[in-house]
């Protein structure tokens, strides 16, 4: 075998044996190269006597092509072998189930959600916000409310009570949020128009009471707010809240200290299977307390009830939910049952508003 056989059949082997782009390219370096061995007997050609040159010449240039194309072939295969394996690697599996994310598996409370539709529903009328404390002065829970020591809606409340000061004073955990009626009269002059959620609490449990609870307090008060604006901002509210355009409401008479005269709301629903529809007369609940704000409490605040009148209101927010949403037991809500929790919990993007629906 003459020394140009011998050098095409040792890099065809190597070409062959190249297992990766890189030493396939070592290869075609050691052989096309500018220092590489056939380019070497390329160059050597000028060398030889010119008899010998063109067959030489011609035999060196097929061995060279044949290399080439060699490589060429080798370079594609173990391009495609590359790829082959990166996407074998890469692969997903589309048949697996898509993992949850975060966002979607986290739950927004019904009494958080419910606590927003109701200040979106007053915002829109108006109303500001007003906040107060939950450990509050004896004073502002009861006395300046018109619930003097010895008045029995003091037992009503079944008060959460701290040790007396030295000075005998009390304080308590708020039982409604009423107080802050209190504390806005006094910090702000009339014309007042706001709501305030919040906790409050009562020694009280079974299945429709819990120690601690939520109430939304509206207040206004301004020089001509009359009974007519009460109602009609109860009912814009109630519209909105159950979302039905037909709500019956039903004033009945009641008693409380803070208010004369004094009504308890109730809005009327049918049942239909579990499912409750609101409007009707069939059934009636309670939903809120209302009435004109009570001359003695406009006096404990420093107005002059000859000048300034107005109404308040409050009601449940975990009644609100209860009834909306339709979960039976009221203490569920405060047991942080995560199964309750997805079940009856809202998407945190699902954000109440009056444009969007609530
Ligand atoms: N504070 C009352 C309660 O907790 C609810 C209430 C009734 C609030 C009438 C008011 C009102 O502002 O006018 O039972």
């Amino acid at each position: 075998m003459s020394e140009l056989e011998t050098l095409e059949k040792q890099f065809l082997q190597a070409i062959d044996q190249a297992d990766d782009l890189s030493s396939l390219e070592t290869v075609r370096i050691d052989a096309l190269g500018k220092k590489g061995k056939i380019s070497s007997l390329m160059q050597g050609l000028g060398k030889m006597p010119p008899e010998d040159r063109k067959s030489f010449g011609q035999a060196v240039n097929a061995v060279k092509q044949a290399i080439s194309s060699a490589l060429e072939v080798q370079k594609s295969a173990l391009e495609q072998a590359a790829l082959n394996q990166r996407l074998e690697t890469e692969r997903e599996d589309i048949t697996l189930p898509v993992r949850p994310s975060p966002v979607s598996q986290g739950r927004i409370h019904p009494i958080s959600q419910v606590w927003e539709e109701i200040t979106e529903i007053f915002a829109d009328l108006g109303f500001a916000m007003a906040e107060g404390p939950h450990i509050e002065t004896d004073e502002n829970n009861f006395t300046k409310l018109n619930i003097p020591d010895e008045h029995p809606a003091r037992q009503e409340h079944d008060t959460f009570y701290f040790n007396p000061k030295p000075d005998g004073s009390r304080r308590v955990l708020r039982t409604h949020t009423s107080p802050v009626q209190i504390r806005t009269m006094e910090a702000s002059k009339p014309p007042i128009r706001i709501i305030a959620p919040g906790r409050v609490f009562r020694s009280d449990s079974d299945q429709t009471h819990t120690p601690m609870f939520h109430q939304i307090e509206g207040l206004v008060i301004d020089k001509e707010t009359h009974m007519g604006h009460l109602k009609w901002v109860l009912e814009e509210f109630c519209k909105a809240f159950f979302e039905v355009d037909d709500v019956t409401m039903r004033f009945r008479a009641s008693h409380f200290p803070f208010t004369e005269p004094s009504a308890e709301v109730d809005i009327g629903y049918s049942k239909v299977g579990d499912e409750v529809r609101f409007g009707g007369d069939e059934n009636w609940m309670e939903i809120l307390g209302c009435g004109m704000v009570h001359p003695n409490v406009l006096k404990n605040v420093g107005l002059d009830p000859d000048e300034y009148q107005g109404f308040a209101f409050g009601m449940g927010i975990d009644r609100l939910a209860t009834l909306k949403y339709g979960m039976p037991d009221l203490r569920a809500f405060f047991a942080g049952d995560l199964n309750w929790l997805r079940h009856y919990g809202f998407s945190v993007l699902n954000v109440p508003t009056i444009a969007g629906g609530l």
